[in-house]
């Protein structure tokens, strides 16, 4: 999960973006805007071939400016431009790839980014592109953001005041982007951020660090509409996708998960003003031996009371996972909170079906619910998990939720 800092550093970001950002141009005619073809041709305003440009393949030599240089003469064009990155290895700093362009960009990845052990480097992320309409990432290549030189220097862990590690690639206000097949490696912090976005595709990914890695979350996405997850293999330290607020419209299928902390919504209710998560599906999808499985949380002591309504989750396996399906109201990581017991977030109409496997602990089902404010329209259908050690039974723990079993061995059906 992000610790305490992140989402205020985000929202800080994106206020200051919303402040400083130009009024957007007037928008360039409709054809301009499909991806991955189309829109009229256009001279770009110079090489879109990083190589071209300076970059050196060899791992060594800074090559940030070359790439900084393709997307400006990409975003200057017209029509459709392709920034190349060919196969090599390109060490790099911060890259802030920054709209409104009048083209609609891909960058066709099949080299290996490297992002620069030197924090130095960076203000805040590694890739973050902003404020860009119609972008895509495509391509064979890594995004590695080479954490092993710097995770001993993450203390979110201990401290909620802690100093955030670069992200390696963050969609602030970016709309129509697909991002597909490339791999994420060794994230510093998260893999991918996905911040005020709409319409956006990430797809055939592959994200990778180890299960012990701190907070190397897999996607994260927050403030966004229509985000779509398709057919990614995600193994971190921490949540292998995580849904903030103000997440509307998300879609997550043949994600396989593991290790890591499994799908998750929240943590709700940290920040005062935080907005409601609708409409999230997630099917399809396989975890192995992660900590949790299908998770919505949010804080005991919420300092905002946001909504989190329209759950289908459907399809899914278990194989070894702690917590397969967990809803908890009150989250409370390492006793920071208040207990008063008075959640303000709503959980409501949360449908579990067809979710079968076996789960690492007896609790194959946790609906820890606030009396306050009871989980409401919660339908397990067709769940079937077992715990298979010999020293306990599976079982369902359920409190304050309503709702309805159906298809349910006896153990497992507690509504
Ligand atoms: C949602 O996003 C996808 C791209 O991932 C796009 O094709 C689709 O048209 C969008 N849907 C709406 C309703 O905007
Ligand atoms: C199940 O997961 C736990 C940790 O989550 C791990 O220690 C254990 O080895 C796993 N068991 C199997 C059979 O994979
Ligand atoms: C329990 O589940 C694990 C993971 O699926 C499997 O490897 C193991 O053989 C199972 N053990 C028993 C006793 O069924
Ligand atoms: C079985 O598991 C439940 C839930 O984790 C726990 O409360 C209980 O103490 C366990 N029983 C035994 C005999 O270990």
């Amino acid at each position: 999960m992000a610790p305490s800092n992140v989402a205020m550093t985000v929202v800080a970001a994106a206020v200051a973006l919303l402040l400083l950002a130009p009024a957007r141009a007037t928008k360039a005619p409709e054809t301009a805007y499909t991806l991955p073809a189309g829109g009229p041709p256009s001279v770009p305003a110079g090489p879109l071939d990083i190589v071209q440009l300076g970059a050196k393949g060899d791992g060594k030599t800074d090559s940030t400016q070359a790439i900084l240089k393709a997307w400006k003469n990409a975003c200057d064009a017209t029509g459709t431009q392709k920034i190349v990155i060919p196969p090599g290895n390109y060490l790099t700093g911060a890259m802030e790839l920054k709209g409104p362009c009048k083209s609609s960009i891909i960058i066709r990845l099949d080299g290996n980014l490297l992002g620069t052990g030197d924090l130095s480097a960076y203000k805040k992320n590694w890739i973050e592109v902003q404020n860009v309409e119609n972008f895509a990432i495509n391509g064979h290549g890594t995004l590695d953001g080479q954490g092993p030189l710097v995770w001993k220097q993450n203390e979110c862990q201990k401290s909620y005041n802690c100093k955030i590690l670069p992200n390696s690639l963050v969609l602030d206000f970016v709309k129509n982007a697909q991002i597909r097949g490339i791999t994420l490696l060794n994230s510093k912090f998260f893999h991918m951020n996905i911040f005020a976005s709409e319409n956006v595709l990430v797809d055939k990914v592959t994200i990778t660090a180890p299960g012990n890695s701190p907070n190397t979350d897999g996607i994260h996405v927050g403030d966004s509409t229509n985000v779509t997850i398709s057919g990614a293999t995600i193994g971190t330290g921490d949540d292998c996708v995580s849904i903030g607020p103000g997440s509307k419209t998300i879609r997550i299928h043949g994600v396989r998960c593991g290790p890591g902390h499994g799908i998750s919504v929240g943590s709700l209710g940290r920040y005062k003003d935080e907005k409601d998560v609708e409409d999230v599906k997630v099917t399809d999808c396989t975890l192995v031996g992660t900590s949790n499985g299908l998770r919505i949380k949010s804080y005991e002591d919420s300092k905002s009371s946001p909504k989190a309504t329209k759950f289908l989750y459907e399809g899914v396996t278990m194989d070894n996972v702690s917590f397969p399906i967990i809803i908890d109201q009150k989250y409370c990581p390492n006793n920071i909170c208040v207990k008063s017991g008075a959640s303000k977030v709503a959980v409501s109409d949360v449908i579990f079906r067809n979710i079968h496997g076996t789960s690492n602990t007896p609790e194959a089902i946790t609906l820890n619910c606030a009396n306050n404010l009871p989980c409401q329209g919660v339908q397990l259908v067709n769940v079937d998990i077992k715990y298979n050690k010999s020293n306990n039974k599976t079982m369902a723990v359920c409190k304050n939720a309503a709702g309805k079993s159906i298809g349910l061995a006896k153990e497992l059906a507690c509504l």
